[in-house]
């Protein structure tokens, strides 16, 4: 891989759901085709990342934005520092076309439009929201050369070069909950600049609060009904099967029948929406083993059964 990777070329491989690594202003990005599940679950290998948090959607501009989510005024108002390092987690769109795993099943969604003319450039010609975290292994320090990425993943991901980045910090998370804007992450974009443009203070997430950051909290994706782990369903109860499994008179969804993690990290949340939905009072969840992505989907399937 020692050719100069042009636009066109890494649009066409991120349409064709590989994996292409590009500069932004605050750190290169592991961009993925953020519609495409199998696409976005390849970021998760690629980094060995335990567990599935909420990605950042990185968009051209507004109007891509709110295509995805709904933009209140005050969103809106935000979005007069993009392109910039800036991220905005607003309510997600119903039939927004993203992969449930890029948000890791929530109903919000976390977006950016970036300021480096080579994102920008590659989003458009890709022509769909890109999946991007830092695009160094997980557990290492985010990159902001194109030479680190190539190093970091041993030379294994494309890797388009826009130079070194010229913030090398992620970007500022902020949520905005009806009037209320709620700092998730500090980053890039100082809160005290915010505060003064937007003329309202911008709050600090709680340690501990449920909205701070999805990813590290102990029960995060919970569903409405119980979750029992690593067991068979008892009568009244949903079951979540993975691999063969006995037939279930209840609510049932098999992960994947053959047993193909990857298949079945594709399934995870959507399937549990679906049994969460037939309103049985629990869901019963087969053992899962832990090799490869089996330890992502074992860390959510924890904090979805974790104690609330
Ligand atoms: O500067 C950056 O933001 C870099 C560059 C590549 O753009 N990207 C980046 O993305 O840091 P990522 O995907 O690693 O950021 C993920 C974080 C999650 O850990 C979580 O804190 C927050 O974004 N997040 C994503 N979706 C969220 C949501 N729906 N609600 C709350 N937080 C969310
Ligand atoms: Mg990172």
């Amino acid at each position: 891989m020692t050719a100069l990777l042009d636009i066109a070329t890494a649009a066409a491989l991120l349409r064709d759901g590989k994996l292409c690594a590009f500069p932004t202003e605050t750190v290169y990005g592991l961009g993925a085709d953020a519609t495409n599940a199998d696409a976005v679950l390849s970021i998760y290998e690629t980094k060995g990342r335990p567990r599935f948090n909420p990605l950042i959607i990185h968009v051209i501009d507004l109007a891509m934005a709110k295509t995805l989510a709904e933009v209140s005024p005050l969103a809106e108002r935000l979005a007069a520092f993009w392109p910039g390092p800036l991220t905005l987690v607003l309510p997600a769109k119903p039939g927004n076309g993203l992969a449930d795993i890029a948000t890791a099943g929530l109903d919000s969604v976390a977006l950016r439009v970036p300021n480096h003319p080579l994102a920008l450039e590659l989003i458009r010609a890709a022509g769909r929201p890109l999946a991007a975290p830092s695009a160094n292994p997980s557990g290492r320090l985010s990159p902001t050369t194109a030479e680190q990425v190539r190093s970091g993943f041993d030379g294994r991901v494309p890797v388009l070069d826009g130079g070194p980045c010229t913030s090398g910090v992620e970007s500022t998370i902020i949520r905005v909950d009806g009037d209320r804007l709620i700092q998730l992450r500090a980053g890039a974009l100082a809160r005290a600049e915010i505060e003064s443009v937007i003329g309202q203070p911008v709050e600090l997430a709680p340690k501990d609060a449920a909205i701070a950051a999805p990813g590290m909290l102990l029960s995060h994706y919970a569903p409405r009904a119980a979750v029992r782990l690593n067991t068979q369903p008892r009568p009244g109860e949903a079951f979540l099967a993975f691999g063969l499994a006995p037939s279930w008179t209840g609510p049932t969804r098999n992960l994947s029948p053959s047993a193909d993690l990857h298949e079945a990290a594709r399934n995870l949340f959507s399937m549990l929406h679906e049994l969460d939905a037939s309103e049985a009072p629990t869901i019963a969840v087969a053992p899962i083993p832990f090799d490869g992505l089996g330890e992502a989907i074992n860390d959510r399937l924890e904090r979805a059964a974790a104690p609330r």
